[in-house]
C-alpha cells in the first residue's frame, strides 16, 4: 500500500507524533538512520492497533521511503535541529524528491535557518515547518502547534496538523484531555493555527521556550524561598504549589513541580529533588529568545534573567567555594510568618509570571512589526491553552485581552491586568525586598518588578544617561522641551558651571 506520510526520525518526539497521526487514520512510511528506533515504532503500533491493519511501515532508506508515499509525497521530519534537518533535507533530494512535494520540519530549529532552508530548498520541495510543543506526551496525545511557511503547503496539511494538536474547549480555554492511544479527541478547538510566514512559527515558538524558562525560574525561585527561607519540605512545598494550582496560577508546569517534589528516591529514601544537582541544563531556544530581544531592543529582563540563572546554576564549583568565602545575612536572625510569607509569594508569583507574558508577547510584536509578519496575538494565545508547556488558565485571560484589543502594545496595560496587578503588587513588593534581605537571590521576581516599575514611569533616568553619552562622545540629545526633533549637543568642558564652595 502507499502511504499518507513519509516519517524521518522516530526518536520519542517523532515515534510520538507518527502514532499520533497513526490514531488519527493516517498511515506512515517511517525512517530513522538508526534502525532500532523504528523497530520499536512498529512494535508499539502493533501494540497498539491490536486486530486493526498495519499503520506503520518501516523503511530502510530515503529511496524507499519516498517510493512508499501517494504523490505528491508529504514527508515529516522529527531530528535534531541544526546540521541533521540540511543533511535530511539533501538527503531526500538524492532520493528524488519532487518540486510539489512538502517537507515538514518539526524540531525545535533557529527561525532564520528555517528562512534560509525555504529559499534553499525552492524548486526541489516546498519546505515548511511546524513547531511543536508539549514534550512526548503532547506529540502523543495532542501537542500545540505553530505552523509556518508558504499557505498552500500550509492548506494540503492542515487537516493532520489539526487532528493531532491538543483540543480547548473555547468559552472556558480548558484542555480536553486525552491520555490513551486510539479514540482521538475530535471536538473542541485545534490548538493548531497558522502563525505566518516562513520562520514566524519557529520565532514563535522560541518565545514560547523563554516564557517557559521565566515561568519555570519563578516557580523555582518560589520553591527555594519557601525551602531555605522558611526550611519547608518538599512534599509541604508541593502541598502548597498544589494549593495554588487551584487559582490564577493553575498551570501545567505548577502542577508538575508539585509531582517533582513529591517524588521519593527509592534508593535513599530521600526527596529525590534534593538529591538532584542544581546544575541547569540548556539546548538554546532560552537563549535564542534573550539574544532576540537585545537585538531588537524589546525588554525582556525576566526571560534572560532565566537564562543566566540556569548560566549560573552551572558554575557549581565556584559556587561551592564562593558559599565559604562570600558573607551574607544570617537566616536565623529573620523571624518570619510561614503564612503571611506564602501568601507574600503567590502574589508575587502571579504579578512577575503577568510581567513575563507581557515581555514575550512584546517581543513577538515588535518582531511580527521588524520582520513584516503579521501576528494574531490572540490566536497565539488560544493556541498556547492546550497542549504546550506553558499551558495555563491564565492563557484564556490573555486571549481575550488581545481580543478586546488586537493591537494592544503591551500586555500590562490591559485593564484586567493592569487590576490584577493594582490588587496584588503590595505583596510582589514584599517579596522582593524580603529575600534582598534575608539574601536568597531572586533574579526574575525582582527583573520583573524592576521591568513592571520602569514601564509604569513616565520619566526615567535616560535623561542623564544622554548627557553623559553627549559629554564623552558628543552623541547629542532630544530635548524635552521643545518638538523641533532636531538632536542637541552642549560643549560641556566650556559650559557655565555653578561654583561650590566647601
Ligand atoms: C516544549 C519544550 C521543548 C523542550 C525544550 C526546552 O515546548 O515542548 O519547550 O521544546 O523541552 O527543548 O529544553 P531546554 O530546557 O533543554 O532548553
Amino acid at each position: 500500500i502507499l502511504c499518507d506520510i513519509g516519517f524521518i526520525g522516530l526518536g520519542v518526539m517523532g515515534k510520538n507524533l507518527a502514532l499520533n497521526l497513526a490514531d488519527n487514520g493516517y498511515t506512515i512510511a517511517a525512517f530513522d538512520l538508526d534502525t532500532e528506533k523504528v523497530a520499536s515504532a512498529i512494535k508499539q503500533d502493533e501494540l497498539e492497533r491490536g486486530d486493526n491493519p498495519q499503520r506503520i511501515f518501516p523503511c530502510t532508506s530515503y529511496t524507499e521511503l519516498l517510493s512508499k508515499l501517494t504523490s505528491p509525497h508529504l514527508v515529516i521530519l522529527s531530528v535534531p535541529a541544526g546540521r541533521p534537518v540540511d543533511d535530511v533535507c539533501h538527503k531526500l533530494i538524492d532520493a528524488g524528491i519532487q518540486a510539489d512535494d512538502i517537507v515538514v520540519d518539526t524540531g525545535n530549529s533557529l527561525w532564520t535557518d528555517t528562512v534560509e532552508r525555504e529559499k534553499n530548498f525552492e524548486g526541489n520541495f516546498l519546505f515548511f515547518s511546524t513547531a511543536v510543543s508539549g514534550g512526548e506526551v503532547g506529540a502523543r496525545f495532542g501537542a500545540s502547534l505553530m505552523p509556518s511557511g508558504d499557505r498552500y503547503a500550509w492548506t494540503r496539511i492542515a487537516p493532520m496538523f489539526k487532528a493531532i494538536a491538543a483540543k480547548v474547549d473555547d468559552a472556558t480555554g480548558k484542555p480536553i484531555e486525552r491520555h490513551e492511544p486510539g479514540n482521538p479527541v475530535i471536538e473542541g478547538e485545534p490548538c493548531a493555527t497558522y502563525i505566518g510566514e516562513t520562520g514566524s512559527g519557529h520565532y514563535v515558538k522560541m518565545v514560547h521556550n523563554g516564557i517557559e524558562y521565566a515561568d519555570m525560574q519563578l516557580i523555582c525561585e518560589a520553591y527555594n524561598i519557601m525551602r531555605t527561607g522558611l526550611n519547608m519540605t518538599p512534599v509541604e512545598i508541593a502541598a502548597i504549589f498544589r494549593k495554588w494550582n487551584e487559582g490564577e496560577l493553575h498551570s501545567y508546569l505548577i502542577e508538575i513541580s508539585a509531582e517533582v517534589l513529591e517524588h521519593i528516591d527509592p534508593d535513599t529514601n530521600q526527596p529525590l529533588v534534593d538529591i538532584i544537582l542544581d546544575k541547569a541544563g540548556q539546548k538554546g531556544t532560552g537563549l535564542w529568545t534573550a539574544v532576540s530581544s537585545l537585538q531588537i531592543g524589546a525588554p525582556s529582563p525576566t526571560i534572560t534573567s532565566a537564562v543566566y540563572a540556569r548560566a549560573l546554576s552551572t558554575l557549581k564549583g565556584e559556587r561551592v567555594v564562593a558559599s565559604k568565602v562570600l558573607a551574607g545575612p544570617d537566616l536565623s536572625e529573620f523571624n518570619l510568618d510561614k503564612d503571611e510569607v506564602i501568601s507574600q509569594l503567590h502574589d508575587a508569583l502571579y504579578c512577575s509570571k503577568i510581567c513575563a507574558y507581557a515581555q514575550g508577547f512584546q517581543l513577538m510584536s515588535m518582531a511580527g512589526k521588524e520582520h513584516g509578519w503579521n501576528l494574531d496575538f490572540a490566536g497565539i494565545a488560544k493556541i498556547w491553552r492546550a497542549g504546550c508547556i506553558i499551558r495555563a488558565v491564565f492563557l484564556q485571560s490573555i486571549t481575550k485581552a488581545y481580543e478586546r484589543d488586537e493591537e494592544l502594545s503591551n500586555l500590562l496595560i490591559d485593564p484586567f491586568f493592569a487590576g490584577q496587578i493594582a490588587k496584588y503588587q503590595t505583596n510582589w513588593r514584599r517579596t522582593v525586598a524580603n529575600s534582598s534581605l534575608m539574601g536568597i537571590p531572586v533574579g526574575a521576581f525582582s527583573s520583573a518588578l524592576a521591568y513592571y516599575d520602569s514601564y509604569r514611569s513616565e520619566t526615567l533616568p535616560a535623561n542623564l544617561l544622554q548627557g553623559q553619552r553627549d559629554f564623552f562622545g558628543a552623541h547629542t540629545f532630544e530635548r524635552a522641551d521643545k518638538t523641533d526633533g532636531k538632536m542637541y549637543h552642549v560643549e560641556w568642558s566650556q559650559a557655565a558651571r555653578p561654583i561650590v564652595k566647601v
